[in-house]
């Protein structure tokens, strides 16, 4: 029998490959598994994993919106004397329709929850989610935060045996040193819209805060909270963002620009043209005048791709609510320290051919 054992849901995605790096390098478990979805995600995943990760984790495939194969994992996994189940798997997408949000984060939470209480008494949930919604009192932008959090819901009212715990983060972005991260949500569809067709002109509020989080400082903040989860009792829930350290949208923007300009500059390639900031209403007249006369000294991006971009960020452009930080152990790092590292690892990866071109899906 193990001691402590760790299982972790959505190992693959962008805030899981970040905490297979940390608890690969550290920690009380005596066992780390790691659910994918599919075989092809985790060899994508052990593909490209550190050798300290690939050693340290105990890969597992399941789909997770099956419940019978979820709960069968109860009876796969060998007998351990504690659990704690961390559930990073979710649906992410800011664009999903509200079944497929509620398919992916709430059944298969309710799914990962009874495969929880099957591993035995004392095993304990850690529910992630974002800094994004809450549970009460609060508009939802899109059926991602919605679904979010319905699922908190959901384990707060019918699972408290597994004493859920929510771990709760902003828009995750690259690691603060490297920039590397597995996945590119939040901020990134934003980048490779004005990589990609150099927009002129965006709407947004200059003074909206969007905050954003580097995924290392999030899995170190996730890491220590498994731990006080499995030594302590009752333990509160955390916030991992940057609250009023965070950029404005104007800062952003800038500051993202400029280290696009320094990452094309790297491979000889001419800076991006300036993005100005407008507020909505100045957009909107803008964009009907372009299309009225047919304004051609203006270039601007594929309409079709440009209106359904705007439209998923312009609710968190124009309203910048958020949870602010609270119960981690640090505060996050200022993001002027790791903004460049997260753009130039987008922008190599990019060049590589490893991401996607811009968005049909936004995702955080
Ligand atoms: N990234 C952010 O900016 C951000 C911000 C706030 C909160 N969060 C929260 O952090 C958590 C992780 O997000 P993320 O950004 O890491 O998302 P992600 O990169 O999209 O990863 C999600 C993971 O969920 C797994 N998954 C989805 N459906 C599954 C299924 N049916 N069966 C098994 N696994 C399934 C995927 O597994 P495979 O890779 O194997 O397919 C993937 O690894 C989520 O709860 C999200 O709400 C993220």
């Amino acid at each position: 029998m193990s001691g402590a054992r760790l299982l972790v849901t959505g190992i693959g995605g962008a805030v899981g490959g970040g905490l297979a790096e940390v608890v690969a390098q550290r920690g009380p478990w005596s066992e780390v598994v790691g659910v994918f979805s599919g075989e092809r995600s985790r060899d994508a995943f052990l593909a490209t994993a550190p050798e300290a990760v690939r050693a340290r984790i105990r890969p597992v495939v399941r789909d997770l919106a099956d419940p019978r194969a979820t709960a069968a994992l109860a009876r796969e996994l060998a007998p351990a004397q504690r659990t704690v189940v961390v559930h990073a798997a979710a649906n992410v997408s800011w664009t999903a329709s509200l079944e497929a949000a509620r398919l992916g984060n709430v059944e298969i939470t309710r799914n990962v929850a009874d495969l929880a209480r099957a591993l035995g008494v004392g095993t304990r949930l850690v529910y992630v989610s974002s800094a994004y919604t809450a549970t009460d009192g609060w508009e939802y932008r899109n059926t991602y935060e919605a679904t979010k959090a319905e699922a908190e819901r959901l384990l707060r009212a019918d699972y408290a045996d597994l004493g859920p715990v929510v771990f709760a983060c902003s828009l995750v972005v690259g690691h603060s040193r490297t920039g590397v991260i597995g996945r590119f949500h939040g901020i990134y569809p934003l980048l490779g819209l004005i990589e990609r067709h150099e927009p002129p002109l965006l709407p947004g509020g200059r003074d909206r805060r969007i905050d954003i989080v580097p995924v290392d400082w999030v899995a170190t903040e996730l890491a220590a909270l498994l731990e006080r989860v499995l030594y302590e009792g009752p333990v509160g829930d955390v916030v991992a963002a940057a609250g009023p350290a965070a950029p404005r949208l104007g800062e952003l923007v800038t500051g993202a620009v400029a280290a696009l300009d320094r990452a094309r500059a790297a491979v000889g390639r001419a800076p991006v043209r300036e993005v100005t900031l407008v507020p909505f209403r100045r957009w909107e007249f803008l964009r009907r005048s372009l299309d009225a006369w047919q304004v051609r000294g203006i270039p601007m991006p594929d309409k079709a791709l440009l209106d359904r971009l705007i439209g998923v960020y312009r609710p968190y452009f124009e309203d910048d609510r958020v949870l602010p930080p609270s119960g981690t152990t640090t505060v996050c790092p200022p993001w002027p320290e790791y903004l460049d590292a997260s753009v130039a690892h987008w922008f190599a990866r990019r060049a590589a051919g490893r991401t996607r071109a811009p968005a049909r899906t936004v995702s955080g």
